[in-house]
């Protein structure tokens, strides 16, 4: 039996800063506003494309590993936010890379996108055939905003997260997981001016309007992701006492208190940099990840519950053991 240790870390955050005091000049909407009803003080703006956002962290990812790019077998890139569909950005982040062996391919699951990503890289790995391989979560949500929409206007920052898996043979890195998809709730978060949708034809869809019911989704995330949270613990045979981080998207901090109150782990145990980033999507969970280890808060034997939802409305837990 196989498993897949995340073995290396990194993450690309822009510098420049956009806080609530400076959206709040060009966006009907206050500091007090946003930080009460979300936790966010501050989001980065990116100036170059996902791709680069992705390459960065996953260098800085091989870096922590200590693997050169040539000994990928596979690149995974969760984004909602890709520089071009056609052709994917995992092959952009193969070829700045040089991780010429690599199989690429980019992966939409919106937030929930990079647990996904996890999941898959290490059940192939587990299949024997890939022996290293690198998942990023990369977003550059800012560039699809409307700023005159201040109901998303103020939620998304750009970034990205990355892990390097490698096979091993002790049990370790993701043991449990659970992932799903609450369809019903597919329009409540869409930006449906886009693709090969046919509303991309409708002269009165702006562009790239959100569709966005703010209170349906919260509702939603914290029913799938706290359903989800349950379940990997009850399957993995721990309780919530055996977890020592939490690792959540970091959609609203709100959000984060209501599945910490469902998973019954104390609120202390989760990691939250939303203050600093917004919501980055796909992006949220490997740069919290990141932070936690650098930080010192994630150990060398350290159980993880992370859990997240996005657009679809996408959702899902896992159980990691550093
Ligand atoms: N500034 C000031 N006022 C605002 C703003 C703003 N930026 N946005 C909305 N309001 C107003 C509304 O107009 C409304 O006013 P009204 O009562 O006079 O009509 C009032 O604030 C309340 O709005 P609600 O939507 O009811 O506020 P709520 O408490 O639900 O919080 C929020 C809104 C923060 C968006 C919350 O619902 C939420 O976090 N939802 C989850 C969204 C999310 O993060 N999704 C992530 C997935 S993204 C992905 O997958 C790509």
């Amino acid at each position: 039996m196989y498993y897949a240790e995340i073995t290396g870390w990194g993450k690309c955050l822009p510098q420049t800063e956009l806080t609530n005091d400076t959206l709040s000049t060009f966006v009907d909407t206050s500091d007090e506003w946003i930080q009460t009803r979300t936790g966010i003080q501050s989001r980065r703006i990116s100036h170059v494309d996902t791709s680069k956002l992705a390459e960065v962290a996953g260098a800085r990812a091989l870096q922590t590993a200590g693997i050169d790019a040539n000994e990928l077998d596979l690149i995974i890139v969760a984004t909602c936010s890709p520089d071009t569909l056609i052709p994917n950005i995992a092959s952009k982040v193969q070829l700045d890379l040089g991780a010429s062996k690599a199989a690429a391919f980019d992966m939409n699951a919106a937030c929930t996108g990079f647990l996904y990503g996890l999941e898959t890289a290490t059940r192939m790995i587990q299949a024997g055939n890939y022996r290293h391989a690198l998942v990023i979560g990369a977003e550059r949500l800012t560039w699809y905003l409307d700023w005159g929409q201040r109901d998303t206007a103020v939620l998304f920052g750009d970034g990205a997260g990355a892990v390097v898996l490698s096979k091993t043979d002790k049990p370790t890195g993701l043991l449990q997981a659970q992932l799903g998809c609450d369809a019903e709730g597919r329009d409540v978060l869409a930006i449906p001016n886009f693709g090969t949708s046919m509303d991309r034809f409708n002269p009165n869809a702006g562009h790239f309007t959100f569709n966005f019911i703010g209170r349906d989704i919260f509702r939603r995330a914290v029913r799938g992701m706290g359903a989800a949270a349950n379940l990997v613990l009850q399957r993995a045979e721990l309780e919530s006492d055996d977890i020592d981080v939490v690792i959540p998207h970091q959609a609203n901090k709100r959000i984060i208190e209501a599945l910490c109150e469902h998973a019954k782990i104390p609120l202390d145990k989760a990691f939250i940099n939303i203050h600093k980033y917004g919501n980055t999507s796909a992006a949220t969970v490997p740069i919290a990840l990141c932070e936690a280890v650098e930080q010192g808060i994630v150990k060398p034997n350290s159980k993880i519950l992370s859990a997240a939802f996005g657009a679809g409305l996408t959702w899902g837990a896992s159980v990691i053991q550093w």
